[in-house]
C-alpha cells in the first residue's frame, strides 16, 4: 500500500520531535497504522535551518499555506503554535479535504467549535491528542477507554511549567524566576510564558477535557483562571507546614445545573498522591460513574513526549482513512448529536 503523506508545519521542539520518532520507529509505526507514514513536506520559515535537519528526501517550503493546500499531502500536521495564522492554516487543510493533527490547544481552545465543525463538514478528522498533557494518553481514554461511562469530573495537574515552578520552589527554595527561566530553557514553557504562570495554558486544555468528557462546546472564555503569580515562596513553606502541597490544579465538574471549569492554586494534603506529582510531570484524574477514578500520569511536556502523543493520532486517523476512505470518521473529538446543553458555572 502507499505510504499516507504528512505535510509537517513548524518544525520546532514538537516538530523535530516527532520527525525523529517517525524516522527512529518508522518500521514500527509502519506496522501498526497498517501502511507507512511519510513526512514529505516541512513547512518552516527557516528554510535552511530545516533543510539541514530533515535531509534531502523531504520538500522544505517557506509558505505553510501552500503545504496546507498541496495535493499531493493527505494529513497536516499542525506544529506552528499561536492561533491567528493557525487557525486560517488548518481552516485551509480543512477545505482542501486534508487531516489535520495538531498539539495547539490554544487554538482548539479559542476555535474549535469552528474548525471541528469545519472538519465534520468536509468528513475530515482533526486530532489533538498531544495538546493535552503531552505524552499522557488521555483524550484516548476518555474518547474510548471509558467510553463506557458517565463522566462525573476530571481534576488535574496539566501544565508542566508551573508544576516544575512550584516544585523547585519548595524542594530546593528557588527563586520563581529562576525557575520559569530554567523551565524556558528546558522547553516546557509557551513562547508566551505568561499562558502557563498565569493558569492559562492549563484552561485551554481543561476546555478540551471538559469538551470531551461532557460533550459540550468549547468554551473557554467562560472558565474561572487563576494561576500562580500571587504565590510566594512563604506560602509554600507555610503550607508545607500545615501538611499540604500547593498545586495549580485544572478542576472540571458535571452539576445538575451545568459545568464547573476552573483553574486556580489548591492546598493538596502532602500524602496525595496527585500532591507527590512534581517537575514538569502532569497528572490527570478521570472518575466515571462505572470505573470510578483512574489516574493517569506522565510527561506533559518536552519534544519527544509531545511528539509520542502526535504520532500516535497519525496512527489513529491514516488507521482509519485506509479502513473508511469514502466515509471518513468526522473527527476524534466529541460527537456532535451528543452537545449538551450545559452552561458553564459562574465560579
Ligand atoms: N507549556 C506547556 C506546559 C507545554 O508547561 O505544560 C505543554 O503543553
Amino acid at each position: 500500500m502507499e505510504p499516507i503523506r504528512v505535510g509537517l508545519l513548524g518544525l520546532g521542539i514538537v516538530g523535530g520531535g516527532t520527525f525523529k520518532v517517525l524516522e527512529r520507529n518508522a518500521d514500527e509505526i509502519a506496522r501498526r497504522a497498517g501502511r507507512r507514514i511519510v513526512v514529505t513536506k516541512v513547512g518552516e520559515r527557516d528554510v535552511a535551518r530545516a533543510r539541514a535537519r530533515v535531509g534531502a528526501d523531504v520538500a522544505v517550503e517557506a509558505d505553510a499555506f501552500a503545504v496546507a493546500r498541496d495535493p499531493e499531502i493527505d494529513i497536516v500536521v499542525e506544529l506552528i503554535g499561536g492561533v491567528t495564522v493557525a487557525r486560517q492554516l488548518v481552516l485551509e487543510a480543512i477545505a482542501n479535504g486534508k487531516h489535520v493533527v495538531t498539539a495547539n490547544k490554544a487554538l482548539l481552545a479559542n476555535h474549535g467549535n469552528e474548525i471541528f465543525a469545519a472538519a465534520r463538514e468536509r468528513g475530515v478528522m482533526v486530532a489533538f491528542e498531544a495538546a493535552v498533557a503531552g505524552g499522557i494518553p488521555i483524550i484516548k481514554a476518555i474518547r474510548e477507554g471509558l467510553t463506557a461511562n458517565r463522566i462525573e469530573w476530571v481534576a488535574g495537574i496539566i501544565n508542566g511549567t508551573t508544576n516544575f515552578i512550584l516544585s523547585e520552589m519548595r524542594s530546593r527554595g528557588l527563586p520563581f524566576e529562576e525557575v520559569l527561566a530554567e523551565a524556558q530553557r528546558l522547553g516546557y514553557a509557551e513562547a508566551d510564558p505568561t499562558f502557563d504562570i498565569e493558569g492559562i495554558d492549563a484552561a485551554h486544555k481543561l476546555t478540551l477535557l471538559a469538551s470531551m468528557a461532557f460533550g459540550i462546546p468549547v468554551q473557554f472564555s467562560r472558565a474561572y483562571v487563576e494561576g500562580i503569580t500571587r504565590l510566594s515562596s512563604v506560602d509554600i513553606r507555610h503550607a508545607e507546614r500545615l501538611g499540604y502541597r500547593i498545586k495549580l490544579l485544572a478542576i472540571t465538574k458535571k452539576r445538575p445545573e451545568g459545568v464547573e471549569l476552573r483553574v486556580h492554586p489548591t492546598l493538596v494534603p502532602a500524602g496525595r498522591l496527585i500532591a507527590n506529582v512534581e517537575g514538569a510531570m502532569n497528572a490527570v484524574l478521570v472518575n466515571g460513574d462505572a470505573v470510578g477514578p483512574t489516574l493517569y500520569y506522565g510527561q506533559g511536556a518536552g519534544e519527544e513526549p509531545t511528539a509520542s502523543a502526535v504520532v500516535a493520532d497519525l496512527v489513529d486517523v491514516t488507521r482509519l482513512d485506509t479502513a473508511d476512505p469514502g466515509h471518513r470518521v468526522p473527527h476524534l473529538a466529541f460527537q456532535p448529536e451528543a452537545l449538551a446543553d450545559l452552561p458553564i458555572l459562574d465560579i
